[in-house]
């Protein structure tokens, strides 16, 4: 689903991410941790296309991204990646229903508002749908980002710390929602975070150190009730949208 070859970014003379390699399988739920600096967000940046390696290659479902021009990368970020950015980047003229369908909209569906409204009653803000964001608490803003992030069912979604300023009980909430949607639209699931606990919970996490991948962990806790092996998941993944029998999905709550 994304294979990365020797991803290089600098700024100048400053080398942020030296010569990152590694792969994902669709559907798994990986984990990048590591201390502030060390270049969590810039990996994320540059796997979800949003900014530009200085070497190296990202394949995104085995379409090189890093050499396309402004409008095929927006199309493949539009088809294909969900974010979540740890400051909402909600559109404060917009209320939270339009918010969430802005990328249908982008992408021409029809079915947006019907889309957006399930998504938002998902995410328990049915009452809250006409709200603008000023309006809002800073777990509902982040539960409407996460609505806006699955409205066009991407088949990768990047979080950035996404409970990073929440209070532990909105934190579970926005965890337990990102796994319970990644499980359900079988999402690749891609987090950075700086929570031992919820990096636990992941299939293999990343561990980055000045830049570069010191440590790949694989999880064992099983909460898909499946081993992970450093080399990837094994298994296929079932091309089922709505899953909800998937074993141990009740282990994550
Ligand atoms: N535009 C930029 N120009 C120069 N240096 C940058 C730029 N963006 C990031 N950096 C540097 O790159 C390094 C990695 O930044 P990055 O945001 O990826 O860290 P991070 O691991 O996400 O940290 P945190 O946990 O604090 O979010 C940092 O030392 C940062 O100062
Ligand atoms: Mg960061």
């Amino acid at each position: 689903m994304i294979e990365v070859k020797s991803l290089t970014r600098k700024y100048g003379d400053l080398t942020v991410l030296h010569d990152v390699s590694l792969k994902i399988e669709r559907g798994e739920f990986v984990a990048v941790t590591g201390p502030s600096g060390s270049g969590k967000s810039t990996l994320m940046g540059l796997l979800a296309g949003l900014d530009r390696p200085t070497g190296g290659q990202v394949f995104l479902d085995h379409e090189e991204i890093t050499s396309l021009t402004e409008e095929d990368l927006s199309r493949v970020r539009g088809q294909k990646v969900g974010f979540v950015f740890q400051n909402f980047l909600l559109v404060q003229t917009l209320t939270a229903l339009e918010n969430v369908m802005l990328p249908a909209e982008i992408m021409g569906r029809a079915d947006a508002k019907e889309k957006a409204e399930e998504l938002l009653t998902r995410v328990g803000l049915a009452e809250r749908m006409h709200h603008y964001p000023a309006q809002l608490s800073g777990g509902e803003m982040q539960r409407v980002a996460i609505a806006r992030a699955f409205v066009n069912y991407p088949p990768i979604l990047f979080a950035d710390e996404p409970t990073g300023n929440l209070d532990s009980l909105n934190g579970d909430r926005i965890v337990e929602l990102l796994l319970d949607l990644n499980q359900t639209y079988e999402s690749t699931l891609v987090l950075i975070t700086h929570n031992p606990e919820l990096a636990g919970l992941s299939d293999r996490e990343f561990r980055l150190r000045d830049g570069k991948v010191v440590q790949v962990v694989a999880h064992r806790r099983g909460l898909r009730g499946k081993a992970s092996s450093p080399n990837g998941r094994s298994g296929s993944r079932r091309p089922v949208q709505k899953r909800g029998t998937r074993s141990g999905s009740g282990v994550r709550k």
